[in-house]
């Protein structure tokens, strides 16, 4: 049976909608074009001292990632987190289920604090945890549950990972599926794959060797995932129907477009690209991967980066020396990457200032208690960290 259930966007804990939803900020927020909003930022930091550590995500503004302590992708992010333990609040600049997966890895007494609640991810929301329970009773009824491992992307509620936790599972990111599809094959013969299914396919069938004939789709809005028992007991890789409204934009024209009109030049995406995509290009890896990259390239080469502009822009600014372009005609920011802006930020870090916990990422323990073994599985997986 499908449950109906609420609409998208599970930010918070509902007891604040309107500032969950980021219609308003409970605050005295700055202005955006307040001239002192720097002056400010840069105060209320020192006054905080070692009190505060700031997480900034490559996605996010110049204006906010300025005043990140370490910048890095959600697998290095995560390991940030777990890693401060000294730290009394941890202000992630960058989206929900981050700010989430770093309350599951930080120590009950360290607070993390999203600047705007509002600052989700359309693809963790294409995946609802009785959406999942849904497809794991198919999964059941069809008398192959035992076999599947669950998988979640990082990209996710942790009510999600909780899932997977329970259910002898884990979590991974784009920089290391592989070795946690690795692992997973190593557990059970099958793998259910949520919520993103560009990098499960493309790490299936680009990575470990599997045929697109292994992969099937669970649409959660059709009945019984729009499957046949067959075809589940089929399938190797079981990719739930979700994706990036930002990486699910590049697509395969432009790749040829742009290699017809620049000679030489090298294609660098990211894997939640979709499969089309990722087939043409020369290079694909999470965001880590993909500035580790640019930064190794000789002078005078020539990229086109399929990843969220501001990152491709600050890769453009650092590297005159190298022509940087981004992978698509269209802007494409990622809409709530950018809900953590400057006012936001000096909101937060002048409300801790004054002793005012604003805007607190808690996962009730239970969840956290199962997710945190999921995402413990993944910290342990062998081999490849963002370094790779
Ligand atoms: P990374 O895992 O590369 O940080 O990507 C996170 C993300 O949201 C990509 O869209
Ligand atoms: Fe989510 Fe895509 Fe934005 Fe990443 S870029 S946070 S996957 S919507």
């Amino acid at each position: 049976m499908t449950t109906v259930d609420l609409p998208l966007l599970p930010l918070g804990r509902g007891v604040d909608l309107g500032s969950e939803r980021g219609v308003e900020c409970p605050g005295d927020l700055p202005s955006p074009s307040d001239p002192d909003l720097v002056a400010r930022a840069v105060a209320a930091k020192e006054a905080l001292g070692s009190r505060v550590f700031v997480l900034g995500h490559h996605y996010q503004r110049d204006e906010v990632i300025q005043f990140a302590d370490v910048t890095g992708d959600s697998f290095k992010l995560a390991r940030e987190a777990a890693a401060r333990p000294e730290a009394e609040f941890i202000v992630f600049c960058g989206v929900h289920f981050m700010a989430e997966s770093a309350d599951i890895l930080t120590s009950p007494d360290q607070k993390v604090i999203l600047p705007d609640l509002a600052a989700g991810c359309s693809m963790a929301d294409m995946a609802r945890l009785t959406q999942v329970e849904d497809a794991w009773a198919a999964l059941v009824e069809a008398g192959i549950a035992d076999e599947v491992v669950p998988v979640t992307y990082m990209n996710s509620s942790a009510d999600i990972k909780a899932f997977c936790g329970r259910n002898g599972g884990a979590v991974c990111t784009s920089s290391n599926a592989e070795t946690a599809l690795e692992w997973a094959f190593e557990q059970g013969s099958k793998v259910l794959f949520f919520p993103d299914q560009h990098l499960g396919r493309n790490t299936a069938v680009l990575k470990m060797g599997m045929s697109l004939d292994d992969c099937v789709v669970w649409d959660p809005h059709r009945p019984h995932g729009g499957l046949t028992v067959e075809q589940l007991r089929d399938a190797r890789m079981i990719l739930w129907k979700g994706h990036c409204s930002v990486h699910g934009r590049f697509s395969p024209d432009t790749v040829d477009d742009l290699r017809a009109t620049i000679p030489g030049i090298q294609i660098l995406v990211h894997p939640e690209c979709t499969h089309e995509v990722v087939l043409k290009a020369d290079l694909v890896g999470s965001t880590e991967f993909i500035i580790n990259t640019i930064e190794a390239a000789a002078p005078g080469t020539a990229w086109a980066v399929g990843t969220e502009l501001n990152l491709v822009k600050r890769l453009a600014a650092a590297h005159p020396d190298k022509r940087i372009v981004f992978l698509d005609k269209t802007v494409c920011y990622c809409s709530t990457m950018n809900r953590i802006d400057l006012p936001h930020l000096v909101w937060a870090l002048e409300s801790l200032a004054n002793d005012t916990v604003v805007n607190q990422i808690e996962v009730d323990p239970e969840t956290e208690r199962w997710a945190k073994v999921a995402l413990d599985r993944m910290l342990a997986l062998p081999g490849k960290t963002h370094k790779d």
